[in-house]
């Protein structure tokens, strides 16, 4: 099915400048940016966006880590967008990354790991009407 999903290029990536490469990955995968912006994340939107994360030892330092330089925010669509999604960036520590993975090439370890991913279609939900404004998600011709 087709899908949307919220993708970010976190701190670490931006600063790499490596924000091309890694969108290029998703574009040759298949999956077109409909929505895209850079933000300044303020600790309260880093936190809010985390918020499931809140009672987790590691919550503080992400939430300094996400605000710790500007982050590119994206929605991608296509089919199976989630799953796909999180293929190319592998798994959340990069040390356990595929090779080839996203993670695997610009991560350095867990707490920075270059991009977040939603991780499921209610999440996806979530995390996209959190950033955009249904106006700012755009039309595509498939
Ligand atoms: P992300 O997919 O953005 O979701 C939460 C983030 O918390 C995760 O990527 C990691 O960068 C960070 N994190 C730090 N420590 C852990 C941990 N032990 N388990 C999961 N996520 C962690």
């Amino acid at each position: 099915a087709v899908e949307r999903t919220l993708s970010i290029i976190k701190p670490d990536a931006v600063a790499k400048n490596a924000i091309g490469e890694i969108i290029t990955r998703f574009e040759k995968a298949g999956l077109k940016v409909v929505a895209a912006k850079m933000v300044q994340l303020s600790a309260r939107e880093a936190g809010g966006f985390y918020a499931e994360h809140k009672e987790r030892p590691f919550f503080k330092d992400l939430v300094s880590f996400m605000t710790s330089g500007p982050v590119v925010v994206q929605v991608l669509e296509g089919d199976n967008a989630i799953a796909k999604n999180r293929e190319l960036m592998g798994a959340t520590d990069p040390k356990k990354a595929e090779k080839g993975t996203i993670r695997a090439d610009f991560a350095v370890s867990i707490d920075e790991n270059a991009v977040h991913g939603s991780d499921s279609v209610a999440s996806a939900a979530r995390e996209i009407s959190y950033f955009f404004a249904a106006t700012e998600v755009c039309e595509r011709i498939r």
